[in-house]
């Protein structure tokens, strides 16, 4: 049975909210397996607009289960927040959601840090993170001492480890000239209280997800982020704390490889970024504007506009390759409609030479400078389109021309927010 995943290709926001709810009819389960609530997934249905941070896409689908697995890092009142805000509209997820006991809890000093660290300029700039304190809780993930995992917030001393992390995180905090006095007591009370909420909801997914793919189910891998802020392979050090590409899939979701037999990769039809680091097809100028209001391109989660600028196939080229994408799924293709031209970046020129490999470092990045191709706007409004026949032909050329720069077939277009606004390449 098929084992897909969705992964965005660019810097996040290619929504793939909607291409995982589009797509969840055909899984048995829908599997979230890194990054936390610096996520934003939008899905739009009919009049209905959801905003997710933590739950699966796929949740709007009864007959679904929808995972939270091991590789992510939970924000208890976060997705205590949508619990309710879903059941306020009608929406049950008694039965079809699952957290893994495994995945680590982002905890108020992680909140805190996050925030004291927001001024420090790295490599020249601001990382500017979502401030959810997902670096901090990643880091003592990793540091081990000082981990608080979901398992650990329903055992008998959650009391006394989070009186001795408070030990270790006062004077360090204070350090930070942060203002922030973490009173032990009130935090265990508050996250005991949320623990108790959750608990119906706390189980090992790593057993489950591995019986479900030894019984043949279908699951659907849900990415957060996108490729290019992965923290091994992405734009370091202006990346998120997880693995965002494809290669993230087994381990956040402690299923392996063998499993995974496809990938879509997902991506807009221009390019945006929120947030510091280098960008090189970034429109800072009237042509970013114009994109950014046609696509309405402010974060889901902080609000910030986002920086737009072109297409840039020399890195979708090498995330699509980094994730083994078999096919691409280009959303927002309304939003070009409106452009009399639109163009591409297809190479890079540094230091006097062309390029079409994907700089490693940063600071190559940033000295790129992009060779565009221009190709002519459709100026044909493509909303109601439904099938591929009545894409402009403008469009078409468009799709055809990622297609060969990426070296994958579009499989998949989107012609706006709703569900409906979808067109399967034939
Ligand atoms: P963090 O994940 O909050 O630590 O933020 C690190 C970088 O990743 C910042 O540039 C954020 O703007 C960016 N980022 C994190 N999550 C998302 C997302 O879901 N969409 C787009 N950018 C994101």
């Amino acid at each position: 049975m098929p084992g897909t995943c969705v992964i965005g290709l660019q810097w996040g926001d290619e929504a793939k909210g909607k291409l995982v709810d589009l797509l969840t009819g055909k899984f048995d389960i829908v599997v979230r397996y890194q990054g936390g609530a610096n996520a934003g997934h939008t899905v739009v249905v009919g009049d209905q607009t959801y905003k997710l941070h933590h739950i699966p896409s796929g949740i709007l689908n009864p007959n679904v289960s929808n995972i939270i697995a091991s590789g992510v890092v939970l924000n208890p009142p976060t997705v205590l927040e949508e619990i309710h805000g879903l059941a306020s509209r009608g929406i049950d997820v008694s039965k079809n959601l699952k957290i893994s006991d495994r995945a680590h809890v982002v905890m108020p000093w992680h909140m805190a840090e996050d925030r004291a660290l927001n001024d420090v300029i790295v490599d020249g700039e601001k990382i500017g993170t979502t401030l959810r304190g997902i670096g901090p809780c990643y880091r003592d993930k990793v540091g081990r001492n000082n981990a608080v995992r979901v398992g650990d917030m329903i055992r008998d001393d959650f009391r006394a480890r989070i009186d001795r992390i408070v030990a270790a995180k006062q004077p360090y905090l204070s350090s930070l000239a942060c203002e922030s006095t973490l009173d032990a007591g009130e935090i265990y009370r508050e996250y005991k209280a949320y623990a108790d909420e959750l608990q119906p909801f706390v189980i090992d997914t790593t057993a489950m997800l591995l019986d479900a793919v030894e019984e043949d189910k279908a699951l659907l891998y849900e990415g957060a982020q996108g490729a290019l802020l992965d923290i091994d392979h992405g734009t370091f050090p202006f990346v998120t704390s997880s693995n965002s590409s494809g290669v993230g899939v087994s381990a956040g979701a402690g299923v392996p490889g063998r499993w995974v037999n496809e990938v879509i990769g997902v991506v807009k039809s221009y390019t945006t970024r929120v947030g510091g680091g280098p960008f090189p097809t970034e429109q800072d100028n009237e042509i970013g504007q114009t994109i950014r209001d046609l696509g309405n391109e402010y974060g889901t989660t902080t609000g910030r506009p986002r920086r737009c600028g072109w297409f840039d196939a020399v890195a979708v080229r090498y995330t699509a390759r980094l994730s083994g994408v078999s096919g691409l799924s280009v959303m927002m293709l309304d939003v070009l409609s409106q452009l009399p031209e639109i163009k591409v970046c297809t190479s890079y020129e540094l230091h006097g030479e062309r390029i079409t490999h994907f700089p490693s470092h940063s600071e190559d990045l940033r000295l790129v400078k992009p060779n565009y191709e221009t190709i002519p706007g459709w100026m044909t409004d493509v909303t109601e389109m439904r099938e591929y026949s009545q894409l402009p032909d403008g469009a078409k050329r468009y799709l055809d021309q990622i297609s060969a720069w990426v070296e994958r077939p579009v499989e998949i277009v989107s012609v706006g927010p709703d569900r409906e606004q979808t067109i399967f390449v034939p």
